[in-house]
């Protein structure tokens, strides 16, 4: 048996068609969705993240604002930024790509962000209303595995057992909280797990977000249970791939996400979806 594909593609695809009426309805109040991308420095990697992220405001009638500077700016100079467009009524939300220059404190500038326009969900804030379960903003990439998990008829996770592998601040911890909000029982696992395999064998739904190729594999996940791959990696080809040995556990797994075309696009989704939502109670 091989496992069902959740195409992250259709989804988002979907998803941002919703995004697209909801941002025109607004637009006709005359209140249109703003996002404003702040690049600093010469990344590659992040240059092609806010090209893209841009470009998705475009595709549903968001106003953007690309906001690129020197990697020399300085962190004064940065949080003034931030606070000018905290001011600023045509701006819902903001986000700072990371990483930053090392001179610069990624904390401090994410914490200068207002909470209304933390569009990224990375804040203090924003990471406590998701733990006491408060209205903010959910970081996007695993709110965009909750609507995958959604998608195949997984809201409500009474009774089913999730692992989440890994436990950054902008995954692997908010995963665990959103899934525990959704009634599952949930287990993180780190570089400090004992039995990787004794824990994913238990599992109903693993997420897997460590930025490791194959660390999960066909003979550490039961069958049926549903593989959320966050892994965004390179192989020894320099193909995309994600933490999955994706044509080893697709034969054991109910459903799999696949990489690329999977949790990627959710996650540019997700942040469409958190600055709309931001638009809309500006408008309220
Ligand atoms: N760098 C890599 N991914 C992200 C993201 O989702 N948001 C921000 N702000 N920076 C990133």
């Amino acid at each position: 048996m091989s496992a069902q594909l959740i195409d992250g593609n259709a989804l988002s695809k979907q998803l941002r068609g919703e995004v697209a009426q909801r941002a025109a309805a607004l637009t006709a109040q005359g209140v249109k969705p703003g996002l404003a991308v702040i690049l600093v420095g010469e990344n590659p990697a992040s240059q092609v993240y806010v090209r893209n992220k841009v470009k998705s405001c475009e595709e549903v009638g968001f106003h953007s604002v690309l906001e690129k500077y020197e990697a020399t700016m300085s962190e004064a100079e940065l949080l003034a930024r931030v606070d000018a467009l905290n001011k600023d009524p045509s701006i819902h939300g903001i986000l700072v790509q990371l990483p930053l220059p090392a001179h610069i404190d990624d904390h401090k500038v994410i914490e200068a962000i207002s909470p209304a326009k933390d569009v990224d969900g990375f804040a203090v804030e924003s990471a406590g209303a998701l733990m006491v379960g408060e209205q903010g903003f959910k970081a996007c990439t695993p709110y965009g595995c909750m609507k995958m998990l959604e998608s195949i008829g997984m809201k409500d996770l009474k009774g089913k057992h999730a692992v989440v592998i890994g436990r950054s601040n902008i995954v692997g911890k908010p995963m665990a909280m959103m899934l525990l909000q959704a009634n599952a029982t949930v287990t993180i696992c780190h570089s400090g797990t004992k039995d990787l395999g004794a824990m994913t064998r238990q599992a109903d739904v693993i997420v897997a977000a460590v930025g490791k190729r194959n660390v999960l594999t066909a003979d550490m996940v039961k069958p049926g249970a549903v593989v959320i791959d966050v892994g965004m990696n390179r192989n020894d080809e320099g193909k995309l791939c994600g933490d999955v040995d994706f044509e080893g556990v697709k034969q054991v797994a109910g459903w799999i996400t696949p990489v690329p075309g999977g949790v990627g696009p959710m996650t540019i989704t997700m942040l469409l979806v958190n600055t709309l939502e931001s638009a809309e109670r500006a408008a309220a």
